[in-house]
């Protein structure tokens, strides 16, 4: 049979490790695909670059419309990254009836809805598995190997440059910025880090992620994130002496009222396996009525482990490109007509456990007095220490780690503790999840 002739825009990281795998384990490839895979051009700003691939045999070029508007190529990877122009590339190929493989996150989240339904229209596939967690096939195993489940709920680390800097900062005691730079010279980050940090970057792929797995539109906008750039020292070794772990999750749970999407530092206990994930890995824990719940493990960001998922979305590609386009599996999992508009939670509906850390003073009554305002807000304190007094100061650090609360709760009773002449500062306040 014909190869089919690929274009690849983007030569960096992900790129970069596309092309090495592609052209390490063609042959095998071909075995798999039933066709031999030929990457005819490849696109990148500035040629002159040195690469971490080589490029013999591969036409080069900086205009990715090179690339789009070949007729001879039959699927354009996009690895530049980006909503912008990049929509703008995405949609010209689908024009052109080809079809698409992509690692970009941000714009599936963003424009995913509008990019699917352009590529139903021209009966192209637009595949995006490296989009979420890197290397392990998560969409896959949500789309296709969980596909007889309610899902009801899921929650992942999924941001390795995130994971990374907690990981070396926690087991290393390393400066936060020390870590993110090496993260960045890894290629793990973000080309705007802050995405990594601030939860932005794990807010798309749980968008992602929640739309797979509830038969819901990608709706970016309703994802409450929350980064990792406020987790102190002392929470992390707090949360250990209680037999926690701080990890910064993406969680979406289905709910009789609708669906929390919420992104942010949680504790969780130290023996789940989850809490046991370290550095650039990723996991993602699904709940399903029937199977229960499932771990998904390995790496998150780096070279080749995401050339990993972009070469499987090829080779899947390449498997459908004679099948009916009516009839292959659908790109958010649930067919784009039975997509149902299930309420997406604000923040103050969520239901969750807290850890709480204040400062309080050293004198008989205070505890009393927070013990008092959370019970008049119908939360459940599970336990509560107070520890030794801060140096040269009359203040007390007390924990207080509470049952599953509404939110809305919360908010009201940490204002009214901040609020008491008898405790100073703000109330340190971290999401805490069994995963039970
Ligand atoms: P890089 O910055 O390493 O690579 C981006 C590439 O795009 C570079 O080769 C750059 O060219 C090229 N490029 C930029 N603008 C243009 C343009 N206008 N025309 C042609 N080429 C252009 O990014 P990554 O490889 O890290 O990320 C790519 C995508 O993969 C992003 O969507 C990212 O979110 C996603 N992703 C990244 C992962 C990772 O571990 N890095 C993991 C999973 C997903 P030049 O080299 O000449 O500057
Ligand atoms: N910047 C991302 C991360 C890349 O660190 O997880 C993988 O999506």
């Amino acid at each position: 049979m014909k190869p089919v002739k690929i274009g690849i825009i983007g030569l960096g990281t992900v790129g970069g490790g596309t092309v090495n795998v592609l052209k390490r384990n063609a042959e095998e490839i071909a075995r798999r695909a039933g066709r031999q895979i030929v990457i005819a051009r490849a696109s990148a700003k500035d040629l002159s670059k040195q690469r971490i691939c080589d490029t013999t045999g591969i036409e080069l070029t900086t205009d990715p419309y090179d690339i789009i508007n070949d007729p001879e190529i039959e699927i354009v990877c996009e690895l530049i990254g980006g909503a912008g122009a990049v929509k703008d590339m995405v949609l010209a190929a689908i024009a052109k009836h080809k079809h698409v493989v992509t690692a970009n996150k941000s714009l599936i989240a963003l424009h995913g809805n509008e990019i699917f339904a352009e590529a139903s229209k021209q009966g192209v596939i637009v595949a995006f598995e490296a989009a979420v967690a890197g290397g392990i096939p998560i969409i896959k195993a949500i789309r296709e190997g969980l596909s007889g489940n309610h899902i009801e709920w899921l929650a992942g680390i999924i941001n390795g440059t995130g994971n990374f800097i907690l990981t070396e900062m926690r087991d290393k005691g390393r400066d936060f910025y020390d870590v993110l730079k090496e993260a960045q010279a890894l290629g793990y980050a973000e080309a705007d880090p802050t995405f990594d940090v601030e939860g932005i970057d794990a807010g798309h792929k749980l968008t992602i992620l929640a739309s797979i797995a509830f038969g819901i539109p990608l709706q970016f906008d309703k994802v409450y994130t929350e980064g990792i750039t406020k987790i102190t020292r002392e929470d992390v070794e707090y949360a250990e002496e209680l037999g926690f772990r701080i990890k910064h999750l993406g969680i979406a749970r289905q709910t009789a009222k609708g669906i929390e999407l919420r992104v942010h530092p949680t504790l969780i206990p130290e023996r789940r396996l989850i809490a046991n994930v370290d550095g650039v890995k990723n996991a993602v824990l699904v709940y399903g009525d029937a199977v229960g719940p499932t771990l998904y493990y390995g790496a998150g960001a780096g070279a080749e482990p995401t050339a990993s998922a972009v070469v499987a979305d090829i080779i899947d590609v390449v498997r459908a490109l004679t099948s009916d386009p009516e009839n292959r599996v659908p790109h958010l999992a649930f067919q784009a007509d039975a997509l149902h508009n299930v309420p997406v939670l604000p923040p103050e509906q969520f239901k969750t456990a807290y850890y709480l850390r204040l400062n309080a003073e050293d004198k008989p009554g205070v505890l009393a007095d927070v013990t008092r305002i959370l019970a008049q807000h119908h939360i459940s304190i599970d336990s509560i220490i107070q520890l030794k007094p801060l140096d040269d100061c009359a203040l007390v650090p007390v924990i207080l780690l509470t049952q599953i609360t509404l939110e809305q709760e919360m908010n009201a009773a940490i204002a009214e503790i901040e609020a008491l002449s008898t405790v100073n500062g703000k109330i340190n306040r971290i999401r805490l999840e069994t995963l039970g």
